[in-house]
Protein backbone atom coordinates (compact mmCIF):
# COMPACT_ATOMS: atom_id res chain seq x y z
CA UNK A 1 0.00 0.00 0.00
CA UNK A 2 1.03 3.45 -0.86
CA UNK A 3 0.80 4.66 2.94
CA UNK A 4 2.58 7.61 3.84
CA UNK A 5 5.16 5.27 6.26
CA UNK A 6 5.44 2.44 4.18
CA UNK A 7 7.03 4.25 0.91
CA UNK A 8 10.30 4.34 2.38
CA UNK A 9 12.38 3.96 5.17
CA UNK A 10 14.37 7.50 5.46
CA UNK A 11 14.12 9.15 8.61
CA UNK A 12 11.19 12.06 7.27
CA UNK A 13 8.98 8.75 6.62
CA UNK A 14 7.32 10.56 9.72
CA UNK A 15 5.92 13.33 7.54
CA UNK A 16 2.24 12.93 6.43
CA UNK A 17 1.42 11.28 10.07
CA UNK A 18 -1.64 12.27 12.33
CA UNK A 19 -0.48 13.27 15.44
CA UNK A 20 -2.78 14.68 18.30
CA UNK A 21 -2.31 17.86 19.50
CA UNK A 22 -1.38 17.51 23.54
CA UNK A 23 -4.10 19.60 25.57
CA UNK A 24 -6.31 20.01 22.35
CA UNK A 25 -8.79 16.96 22.44
CA UNK A 26 -9.80 16.07 18.71
CA UNK A 27 -7.24 18.08 16.87
CA UNK A 28 -4.92 16.76 15.11
CA UNK A 29 -1.33 17.76 13.61
CA UNK A 30 -0.11 16.69 10.09
CA UNK A 31 3.34 17.90 9.18
CA UNK A 32 4.30 18.91 5.73
CA UNK A 33 7.52 19.18 4.00
CA UNK A 34 8.28 21.44 0.96
CA UNK A 35 10.80 21.34 -2.04
CA UNK A 36 12.98 23.94 0.26
CA UNK A 37 13.07 21.19 3.11
CA UNK A 38 11.20 23.52 5.63
CA UNK A 39 7.65 22.07 7.13
CA UNK A 40 4.16 23.81 7.91
CA UNK A 41 1.68 21.82 10.07
CA UNK A 42 -2.05 21.24 8.69
CA UNK A 43 -4.27 21.17 11.54
CA UNK A 44 -7.49 19.44 11.30
CA UNK A 45 -10.20 19.43 14.14
CA UNK A 46 -13.79 20.97 15.25
CA UNK A 47 -13.94 24.27 16.57
CA UNK A 48 -9.97 24.97 16.16
CA UNK A 49 -10.41 28.73 14.56
CA UNK A 50 -10.20 29.39 17.82
CA UNK A 51 -6.58 28.44 17.91
CA UNK A 52 -5.36 30.45 15.42
CA UNK A 53 -4.01 33.63 17.07
CA UNK A 54 -1.64 31.03 18.86
CA UNK A 55 -0.62 29.09 15.62
CA UNK A 56 -0.14 32.27 14.05
CA UNK A 57 1.94 33.46 16.66
CA UNK A 58 4.04 30.39 16.18
CA UNK A 59 4.46 29.97 12.04
CA UNK A 60 3.01 33.41 10.82
CA UNK A 61 4.05 36.34 12.47
CA UNK A 62 3.44 39.51 10.70
CA UNK A 63 2.45 43.37 11.28
CA UNK A 64 -0.67 42.90 9.43
CA UNK A 65 -3.19 40.41 8.25
CA UNK A 66 -5.72 40.47 5.13
CA UNK A 67 -8.64 37.90 4.96
CA UNK A 68 -8.95 37.47 1.53
CA UNK A 69 -12.58 35.41 0.87
CA UNK A 70 -15.54 34.48 -1.90
CA UNK A 71 -18.47 36.45 -0.57
CA UNK A 72 -20.56 33.84 0.17
CA UNK A 73 -17.90 32.23 2.30
CA UNK A 74 -17.21 35.70 3.92
CA UNK A 75 -21.17 36.05 4.66
CA UNK A 76 -21.21 32.89 6.90
CA UNK A 77 -17.80 32.71 8.56
CA UNK A 78 -16.00 36.63 7.96
CA UNK A 79 -17.71 37.43 11.29
CA UNK A 80 -15.85 34.43 13.30
CA UNK A 81 -12.36 34.81 11.80
CA UNK A 82 -12.74 38.89 12.50
CA UNK A 83 -13.45 38.21 15.99
CA UNK A 84 -11.12 35.21 16.80
CA UNK A 85 -8.39 37.71 15.31
CA UNK A 86 -9.59 41.21 16.92
CA UNK A 87 -9.69 39.78 20.31
CA UNK A 88 -6.33 38.50 20.38
CA UNK A 89 -5.34 42.14 19.42
CA UNK A 90 -3.83 41.60 15.55
CA UNK A 91 -4.70 43.94 12.93
CA UNK A 92 -6.65 42.12 10.36
CA UNK A 93 -8.82 44.11 7.02
CA UNK A 94 -11.35 42.05 4.67
CA UNK A 95 -10.73 41.74 0.97
CA UNK A 96 -14.03 40.33 -0.92
CA UNK A 97 -14.50 38.64 -4.30
CA UNK A 98 -17.58 37.11 -6.59
CA UNK A 99 -17.42 33.27 -5.43
CA UNK A 100 -17.36 30.55 -8.03
CA UNK A 101 -14.66 29.59 -10.68
CA UNK A 102 -15.29 31.83 -12.96
CA UNK A 103 -13.92 34.20 -10.94
CA UNK A 104 -10.53 32.85 -10.30
CA UNK A 105 -8.84 34.97 -12.93
CA UNK A 106 -6.13 37.24 -13.71
CA UNK A 107 -8.57 40.17 -13.49
CA UNK A 108 -9.78 39.30 -9.70
CA UNK A 109 -5.45 38.63 -9.02
CA UNK A 110 -4.78 42.33 -10.45
CA UNK A 111 -8.17 43.77 -8.18
CA UNK A 112 -7.34 41.82 -4.92
CA UNK A 113 -3.75 43.12 -5.77
CA UNK A 114 -4.13 46.50 -6.27
CA UNK A 115 -6.86 46.32 -2.96
CA UNK A 116 -3.79 45.26 -1.03
CA UNK A 117 -1.55 47.99 -2.44
CA UNK A 118 -4.15 50.52 -1.57
CA UNK A 119 -4.69 49.28 2.22
CA UNK A 120 -1.02 50.25 1.90
CA UNK A 121 0.16 46.25 2.93
CA UNK A 122 3.65 45.70 2.81
CA UNK A 123 6.11 42.95 2.61
CA UNK A 124 5.21 42.56 6.49
CA UNK A 125 2.01 41.13 5.92
CA UNK A 126 0.20 37.77 5.68
CA UNK A 127 -2.67 36.39 3.98
CA UNK A 128 -4.87 34.35 4.96
CA UNK A 129 -7.50 32.61 2.48
CA UNK A 130 -10.53 31.50 4.23
CA UNK A 131 -12.64 29.51 1.85
CA UNK A 132 -12.97 26.40 -1.11
CA UNK A 133 -9.90 25.80 -3.44
CA UNK A 134 -10.77 28.93 -5.92
CA UNK A 135 -9.88 30.76 -2.96
CA UNK A 136 -6.72 29.16 -1.97
CA UNK A 137 -5.46 29.18 -5.33
CA UNK A 138 -6.42 32.95 -5.89
CA UNK A 139 -5.62 34.48 -2.56
CA UNK A 140 -2.37 32.32 -2.42
CA UNK A 141 -1.09 33.53 -6.17
CA UNK A 142 -1.74 36.83 -4.89
CA UNK A 143 0.19 36.09 -2.03
CA UNK A 144 2.87 34.17 -4.06
CA UNK A 145 3.33 37.43 -6.28
CA UNK A 146 3.16 40.22 -4.03
CA UNK A 147 5.92 42.50 -3.70
CA UNK A 148 7.48 39.19 -4.33
CA UNK A 149 5.86 36.92 -1.94
CA UNK A 150 4.33 37.36 1.39
CA UNK A 151 3.25 34.75 3.52
CA UNK A 152 -0.10 32.81 3.06
CA UNK A 153 -2.12 31.02 5.62
CA UNK A 154 -4.58 28.45 4.25
CA UNK A 155 -8.37 28.66 5.97
CA UNK A 156 -10.19 25.73 3.99
CA UNK A 157 -13.57 25.80 4.32
CA UNK A 158 -14.87 23.07 1.58
CA UNK A 159 -14.25 19.37 1.49
CA UNK A 160 -12.42 19.95 -2.04
CA UNK A 161 -10.12 22.97 0.11
CA UNK A 162 -10.17 20.86 2.93
CA UNK A 163 -8.82 17.18 1.70
CA UNK A 164 -6.98 18.54 -1.23
CA UNK A 165 -6.38 22.25 -2.34
CA UNK A 166 -5.08 23.91 0.92
CA UNK A 167 -2.07 21.17 0.94
CA UNK A 168 0.65 21.06 -1.55
CA UNK A 169 1.21 24.45 -2.06
CA UNK A 170 -0.22 24.80 -5.50
CA UNK A 171 -1.67 28.48 -6.37
CA UNK A 172 -2.42 30.21 -9.52
CA UNK A 173 -5.37 31.45 -11.78
CA UNK A 174 -7.62 30.27 -15.17
CA UNK A 175 -6.67 31.82 -18.15
CA UNK A 176 -8.74 31.50 -21.79
CA UNK A 177 -6.50 29.09 -22.52
CA UNK A 178 -7.37 26.73 -19.74
CA UNK A 179 -7.68 26.02 -16.28
CA UNK A 180 -4.72 26.79 -13.54
CA UNK A 181 -2.02 27.21 -16.34
CA UNK A 182 -0.59 30.69 -14.73
CA UNK A 183 0.48 30.33 -11.35
CA UNK A 184 3.13 29.38 -8.81
CA UNK A 185 4.11 27.16 -5.95
CA UNK A 186 3.69 28.71 -2.75
CA UNK A 187 3.05 26.55 0.03
CA UNK A 188 1.62 28.02 3.22
CA UNK A 189 2.57 28.69 6.44
CA UNK A 190 0.06 26.47 8.51
CA UNK A 191 -3.35 25.42 7.15
CA UNK A 192 -6.03 24.92 9.92
CA UNK A 193 -9.11 23.00 8.71
CA UNK A 194 -11.57 23.79 10.84
CA UNK A 195 -14.71 21.10 10.35
CA UNK A 196 -17.48 23.12 11.56
CA UNK A 197 -16.68 25.63 8.60
CA UNK A 198 -18.05 22.77 7.07
CA UNK A 199 -21.59 22.68 8.34
CA UNK A 200 -22.83 25.61 6.10
CA UNK A 201 -21.70 23.81 2.69
CA UNK A 202 -24.35 22.81 0.51
CA UNK A 203 -24.76 18.89 0.11
CA UNK A 204 -23.79 19.08 -3.53
CA UNK A 205 -20.66 20.69 -2.78
CA UNK A 206 -19.50 17.82 -0.02
CA UNK A 207 -20.53 15.11 -2.33
CA UNK A 208 -17.81 16.67 -4.93
CA UNK A 209 -15.66 17.73 -2.68
CA UNK A 210 -15.76 13.74 -1.54
CA UNK A 211 -14.42 12.21 -4.92
CA UNK A 212 -10.94 13.88 -3.80
CA UNK A 213 -11.27 11.66 -1.10
CA UNK A 214 -11.85 8.45 -2.67
CA UNK A 215 -8.93 9.19 -5.20
CA UNK A 216 -6.73 9.07 -2.23
CA UNK A 217 -8.01 5.88 -0.89
CA UNK A 218 -7.87 4.45 -4.52
CA UNK A 219 -4.12 5.71 -4.40
CA UNK A 220 -2.98 4.94 -1.22
CA UNK A 221 -5.11 3.09 1.03
CA UNK A 222 -7.68 0.25 0.48
CA UNK A 223 -9.29 0.23 3.71
CA UNK A 224 -9.65 3.79 3.67
CA UNK A 225 -11.90 3.32 0.39
CA UNK A 226 -14.05 1.24 2.24
CA UNK A 227 -14.30 3.34 5.10
CA UNK A 228 -15.88 6.02 3.00
CA UNK A 229 -18.02 3.95 1.31
CA UNK A 230 -19.47 2.60 4.49
CA UNK A 231 -19.45 6.62 6.13
CA UNK A 232 -21.20 8.33 2.78
CA UNK A 233 -24.74 8.83 4.61
CA UNK A 234 -23.30 10.89 7.58
CA UNK A 235 -20.76 12.09 5.47
CA UNK A 236 -23.41 13.89 2.69
CA UNK A 237 -25.48 14.29 6.07
CA UNK A 238 -22.36 16.28 7.42
CA UNK A 239 -21.67 14.45 10.36
CA UNK A 240 -18.70 16.29 12.26
CA UNK A 241 -17.09 13.23 13.65
CA UNK A 242 -16.71 11.28 10.35
CA UNK A 243 -16.24 14.67 8.75
CA UNK A 244 -13.26 15.06 10.67
CA UNK A 245 -11.76 11.68 10.30
CA UNK A 246 -12.20 11.64 6.63
CA UNK A 247 -10.39 15.16 6.44
CA UNK A 248 -7.15 14.09 8.66
CA UNK A 249 -6.45 10.78 6.42
CA UNK A 250 -7.05 12.03 3.18
CA UNK A 251 -4.31 15.16 4.86
CA UNK A 252 -2.32 11.91 5.78
CA UNK A 253 -2.06 10.65 2.49
CA UNK A 254 -1.91 14.25 0.55
CA UNK A 255 0.95 15.53 2.60
CA UNK A 256 2.73 11.96 2.30
CA UNK A 257 2.90 12.63 -1.36
CA UNK A 258 3.61 16.07 -1.84
CA UNK A 259 6.38 15.95 1.26
CA UNK A 260 8.41 13.97 -1.01
CA UNK A 261 7.68 15.10 -4.62
CA UNK A 262 6.30 18.90 -3.99
CA UNK A 263 7.10 19.81 -7.68
CA UNK A 264 5.36 16.68 -9.54
CA UNK A 265 8.65 15.21 -10.79
CA UNK A 266 7.24 11.61 -9.83
CA UNK A 267 5.96 10.48 -7.24
CA UNK A 268 3.39 13.58 -6.77
CA UNK A 269 1.87 12.22 -10.27
CA UNK A 270 -0.60 9.90 -8.46
CA UNK A 271 -2.53 12.37 -7.61
CA UNK A 272 -3.56 12.70 -11.10
CA UNK A 273 -4.97 8.94 -11.18
CA UNK A 274 -8.80 9.72 -12.55
CA UNK A 275 -7.96 13.13 -13.61
CA UNK A 276 -6.13 12.62 -16.86
CA UNK A 277 -9.84 11.39 -18.30
CA UNK A 278 -11.57 13.83 -15.58
CA UNK A 279 -10.22 16.69 -17.02
CA UNK A 280 -10.99 15.79 -20.75
CA UNK A 281 -14.37 15.09 -20.30
CA UNK A 282 -14.54 18.37 -18.23
CA UNK A 283 -12.83 20.42 -20.97
CA UNK A 284 -15.07 18.06 -23.31
CA UNK A 285 -18.25 19.50 -21.77
CA UNK A 286 -17.41 22.98 -21.97
CA UNK A 287 -16.55 22.96 -17.72
CA UNK A 288 -20.23 22.34 -17.55
CA UNK A 289 -19.65 19.38 -15.73
CA UNK A 290 -18.65 19.19 -11.97
CA UNK A 291 -14.94 18.58 -11.41
CA UNK A 292 -15.43 16.06 -8.67
CA UNK A 293 -18.22 14.21 -11.47
CA UNK A 294 -16.17 14.27 -13.89
CA UNK A 295 -12.67 12.77 -12.09
CA UNK A 296 -15.31 10.18 -10.44
CA UNK A 297 -16.09 9.12 -14.26
CA UNK A 298 -12.40 9.23 -14.85
CA UNK A 299 -11.46 7.18 -11.91
CA UNK A 300 -13.96 4.09 -13.01
CA UNK A 301 -12.92 4.65 -16.70
CA UNK A 302 -8.95 4.68 -15.82
CA UNK A 303 -9.83 1.82 -13.74
CA UNK A 304 -11.15 0.39 -16.51
CA UNK A 305 -8.47 0.67 -18.89
CA UNK A 306 -5.65 -0.45 -16.19
CA UNK A 307 -8.27 -3.86 -15.97
CA UNK A 308 -7.95 -3.95 -19.82
CA UNK A 309 -4.58 -4.06 -20.08
CA UNK A 310 -4.33 -6.98 -17.45
CA UNK A 311 -2.53 -4.67 -14.73
CA UNK A 312 -5.76 -3.66 -12.50
CA UNK A 313 -7.75 -6.36 -10.55
CA UNK A 314 -11.09 -7.25 -12.17
CA UNK A 315 -13.66 -5.74 -10.19
CA UNK A 316 -11.91 -2.46 -9.63
CA UNK A 317 -13.44 -0.22 -11.71
CA UNK A 318 -17.11 -1.55 -10.13
CA UNK A 319 -15.66 -0.68 -6.74
CA UNK A 320 -15.19 3.02 -7.41
CA UNK A 321 -18.26 3.04 -9.11
CA UNK A 322 -19.92 1.98 -5.63
CA UNK A 323 -18.15 4.27 -3.87
CA UNK A 324 -18.85 7.40 -6.10
CA UNK A 325 -22.45 5.74 -6.31
CA UNK A 326 -22.68 6.06 -2.46
CA UNK A 327 -21.83 9.28 -2.18
CA UNK A 328 -24.41 10.34 -4.73
CA UNK A 329 -22.03 11.31 -8.01
CA UNK A 330 -22.66 10.41 -11.59
CA UNK A 331 -20.22 7.68 -12.95
CA UNK A 332 -21.46 7.89 -16.53
CA UNK A 333 -20.44 10.86 -18.02
CA UNK A 334 -23.61 12.95 -19.27
CA UNK A 335 -25.45 11.76 -22.65
CA UNK A 336 -24.25 13.69 -25.43
CA UNK A 337 -20.71 14.81 -24.25
CA UNK A 338 -18.72 15.02 -27.82
CA UNK A 339 -15.89 11.85 -27.51
CA UNK A 340 -13.80 13.79 -30.04
CA UNK A 341 -13.43 16.80 -27.86
CA UNK A 342 -12.14 14.43 -24.95
CA UNK A 343 -9.80 12.71 -26.95
CA UNK A 344 -7.94 16.14 -28.72
CA UNK A 345 -8.11 17.22 -25.22
CA UNK A 346 -6.16 14.46 -23.87
CA UNK A 347 -3.23 14.75 -26.76
CA UNK A 348 -2.91 18.29 -25.68
CA UNK A 349 -2.58 17.31 -22.18
CA UNK A 350 0.16 18.46 -19.93
CA UNK A 351 1.38 14.60 -18.94
CA UNK A 352 1.12 13.83 -22.88
CA UNK A 353 4.94 12.86 -23.44
CA UNK A 354 6.77 12.10 -26.63
CA UNK A 355 3.00 12.05 -28.52
CA UNK A 356 1.45 9.10 -26.04
CA UNK A 357 -1.22 9.05 -23.04
CA UNK A 358 0.35 8.68 -20.08
CA UNK A 359 -1.94 7.42 -16.83
CA UNK A 360 -1.78 6.09 -13.05
CA UNK A 361 -2.98 2.80 -12.87
CA UNK A 362 -4.04 0.80 -10.01
CA UNK A 363 -2.94 -2.36 -9.15
CA UNK A 364 -5.73 -2.64 -6.60
CA UNK A 365 -8.36 -0.31 -4.71
CA UNK A 366 -5.27 1.53 -2.38
CA UNK A 367 -2.24 0.39 -4.45
CA UNK A 368 -0.56 2.27 -7.76
CA UNK A 369 0.91 0.45 -10.23
CA UNK A 370 4.52 1.05 -10.75
CA UNK A 371 5.61 -1.05 -13.57
CA UNK A 372 8.62 -3.72 -13.16
CA UNK A 373 9.90 -4.09 -9.16
CA UNK A 374 10.90 -1.16 -7.40
CA UNK A 375 10.40 1.25 -10.79
CA UNK A 376 9.50 5.52 -10.08
CA UNK A 377 7.67 4.98 -13.45
CA UNK A 378 4.14 6.33 -11.73
CA UNK A 379 2.63 6.71 -14.93
CA UNK A 380 1.88 4.01 -17.69
CA UNK A 381 1.53 4.84 -21.42
CA UNK A 382 -1.72 3.58 -22.59
CA UNK A 383 -2.51 3.05 -26.59
CA UNK A 384 -4.86 5.56 -27.90
CA UNK A 385 -7.25 2.89 -29.49
CA UNK A 386 -7.81 1.30 -25.93
CA UNK A 387 -8.98 4.93 -24.54
CA UNK A 388 -10.98 5.38 -27.24
CA UNK A 389 -12.81 1.80 -26.92
CA UNK A 390 -12.73 2.26 -22.87
CA UNK A 391 -14.39 5.95 -23.59
CA UNK A 392 -17.57 4.73 -25.73
CA UNK A 393 -18.52 1.62 -23.51
CA UNK A 394 -18.78 4.00 -20.60
CA UNK A 395 -22.28 4.11 -22.39
CA UNK A 396 -23.27 8.34 -22.79
CA UNK A 397 -20.71 8.91 -24.46
CA UNK A 398 -21.68 9.48 -29.11
CA UNK A 399 -18.75 8.97 -31.19
N1 LIG B 1 -4.11 23.92 -5.53
C1 LIG B 1 -4.44 22.65 -5.64
O1 LIG B 1 -3.62 21.75 -5.40
C2 LIG B 1 -5.85 22.29 -6.02
C3 LIG B 1 -6.30 20.97 -5.86
C4 LIG B 1 -7.63 20.69 -6.16
C5 LIG B 1 -8.47 21.69 -6.61
N2 LIG B 1 -8.00 22.96 -6.75
C6 LIG B 1 -8.88 24.04 -7.20
O2 LIG B 1 -9.94 24.16 -6.28
C7 LIG B 1 -11.07 24.72 -6.93
C8 LIG B 1 -12.31 23.96 -6.51
O3 LIG B 1 -12.45 24.07 -5.11
P1 LIG B 1 -13.88 24.18 -4.42
O4 LIG B 1 -14.75 23.10 -4.94
O5 LIG B 1 -13.68 24.33 -2.98
O6 LIG B 1 -14.45 25.52 -5.09
P2 LIG B 1 -14.92 26.91 -4.48
O7 LIG B 1 -13.86 27.55 -3.72
O8 LIG B 1 -15.52 27.66 -5.62
O9 LIG B 1 -16.08 26.47 -3.48
C9 LIG B 1 -17.28 25.93 -4.00
C10 LIG B 1 -18.50 26.74 -3.54
O10 LIG B 1 -18.73 26.48 -2.17
C11 LIG B 1 -18.79 27.69 -1.45
N3 LIG B 1 -18.27 27.40 -0.13
C12 LIG B 1 -17.02 27.05 0.22
N4 LIG B 1 -16.96 26.78 1.53
C13 LIG B 1 -18.19 26.98 2.04
C14 LIG B 1 -18.78 26.85 3.31
N5 LIG B 1 -18.07 26.43 4.37
N6 LIG B 1 -20.08 27.15 3.45
C15 LIG B 1 -20.82 27.54 2.39
N7 LIG B 1 -20.35 27.66 1.15
C16 LIG B 1 -19.05 27.39 0.97
C17 LIG B 1 -18.00 28.69 -2.25
O11 LIG B 1 -18.46 30.01 -2.00
C18 LIG B 1 -18.31 28.25 -3.68
O12 LIG B 1 -19.53 28.81 -4.09
C19 LIG B 1 -10.77 24.67 -8.41
O13 LIG B 1 -10.45 25.95 -8.87
C20 LIG B 1 -9.55 23.77 -8.51
O14 LIG B 1 -8.71 24.09 -9.60
C21 LIG B 1 -6.71 23.27 -6.46
ZN1 LIG C 1 -9.28 17.15 -8.52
Amino acid sequence: MLTPDSLDTTPEAAVGVAGPVPGHPGVYRVMVTTSLGDAYPVEVGPGILRRLPELLEERAQAHRYVVIGDKQVMRFHAHRLGTVLEDAGLRVDSVEFPEGEEHKTRTEWARLTDTLLKLGVGRDGCVLALGGGVTGDLAGFVAATYMRGVPVVQLPTSLVAMVDSSVGGKTGVDVPAGKNLVGAFHPPRLVLADTDLTRTLPRAERSQGLVEAVKHGAIADGDYLARIQELAPRLLEGEENSTAQIVIRSVEIKAGVVSRDEREGGLRQVLNFGHTLGHALEAASEYRLPHGTAVAVGMVLEARLGERLGVTRSGTARHLEAVARALDVPVAPPPGLPLEKALDHLKRDKKVRGGEVRFVLLDEPGQVHRGEAGSEAWSHPVPARLVREVLQSSGSVDD
